[in-house]
């Protein structure tokens, strides 16, 4: 089995697969006006999303590169009619240890039980409050209730973990903390929450909105909460346990405690493009090596041969975002 190293020494077993970068929501800081303002190639099979036997061959390719973790993002994954299938096509291939999926739940009420069935060990749900006035603020969703009743389907399903994101936003927070607080109290959840990344499209929102994640830190720490090792396939977040709470609180901290150096990921847009990094860094198409497994060699040759301009950080700090105009069409 091989395993895959970039030049700076990190090994990589977690991939980010993107199943579509339409989404049903506008949250402010990623598409508030609904639009992924992606222009069409003109090519039908380049602005497809990838399809349930491209999304085969791509796992099957990268499991054989020692991949282990394999996450479904979007835009909105659960919009894709074939996503249970897809899941189960994944699990079903013997390396993957980790199916997981990030979703803004809407449909998670009803498909929390197929997923789970199918192989989903652990999924997603970002949730920016616990208000529904509020949350119809921050999405343009009116689907508290429902998303609020899937997570609850979701930890009686039994899947494995159930994650809550939370965007730290500078003039909402404040009002929300003491509500996830006692959450987690009776709640198996793990709550983490997100320093806002600031992005080509949403500058103006950024300036007003960004709050780093020192505050609430030392409130855990304050509080009793202690900080739990991190496993080899953890992503970037730090999580705090505590006795006196079912569930779990973490940050994930871009700016004020970045996690570069200990990446593990890559990322694959819905068009089939390996995104190095999800700032820049580069954006190579492995769409042609997917239309068969005879191409498998190559899709891992290729692969390898790209690990060299994975670079060692993102440039959030200079302010520096790529070609990243918003996070739809890679998942976070
Ligand atoms: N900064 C931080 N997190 C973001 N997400 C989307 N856009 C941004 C951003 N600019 C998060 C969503 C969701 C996940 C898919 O990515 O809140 O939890
Ligand atoms: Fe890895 Fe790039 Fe994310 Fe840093 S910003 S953790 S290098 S993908």
């Amino acid at each position: 089995m091989e395993r895959l190293t970039d030049i700076h020494g990190r090994n990589l077993a977690y991939l980010r697969v993107s199943l579509t970068d339409a989404c049903n929501f506008r949250c402010l800081y990623c598409l508030p006006d609904r639009h992924p303002n992606r222009q069409p190639s003109g090519d039908p099979f380049e602005d497809q999303s990838l399809s349930i036997m491209e999304i085969e061959n791509l796992v099957a390719g990268f499991s054989r590169l020692g991949f282990r973790k394999i996450r479904l993002t979007g835009g909105e994954p659960t919009l894709r009619g074939d996503l249970v299938d897809i899941v189960r096509k994944i699990a079903l291939v013997p390396a993957i240890q980790t199916v997981a999926l990030t979703t803004n739940g809407h449909r998670l009420a009803e498909l929390a039980a197929p997923l789970r069935e199918a192989g989903l060990t652990a999924i997603n749900i970002s949730l920016d409050s616990l208000n529904p006035r509020q949350f119809a603020r921050i999405t343009g969703s009116r689907d508290f209730e429902r998303i609020h009743q899937g997570i609850q389907t979701a930890l009686r399903v039994g899947i494995e973990h159930v994650k809550v994101n939370v965007l730290l936003l500078r003039n909402f927070i404040s009002a929300e903390l003491d509500a996830f607080f006692e959450w987690v109290r009776e709640t198996p959840v793990h709550v983490r929450f997100i320093e806002l990344m600031q992005t080509r499209d949403n500058s103006p929102f950024f300036h007003s909105e960004y709050l780093p994640g020192d505050d609430l830190l030392a409130r855990l720490e304050g509080h009793g909460w202690a900080e739990r090792m991190r496993g080899p396939l953890d992503g970037p977040a730090r999580e705090f346990t505590h006795p006196g709470f079912a569930g779990r609180l973490g940050i994930i901290s871009p700016y004020s405690h970045p996690f570069c150096k200990e990446c593990n990921r890559l990322r694959i847009s819905s068009r089939g493009k390996l995104k190095l990094c999800l700032f820049g860094g580069g954006e190579y198409s492995l769409r042609h090596l997917l239309q068969s497994p005879d191409r498998q060699e190559e899709l891992i040759q290729t692969v390898f041969s790209l690990m060299k301009d994975k670079q060692l950080s993102h440039m959030l700090h200079e302010g520096i975002w790529g070609s990243t105009r918003h996070l739809a069409g890679i998942g976070g």
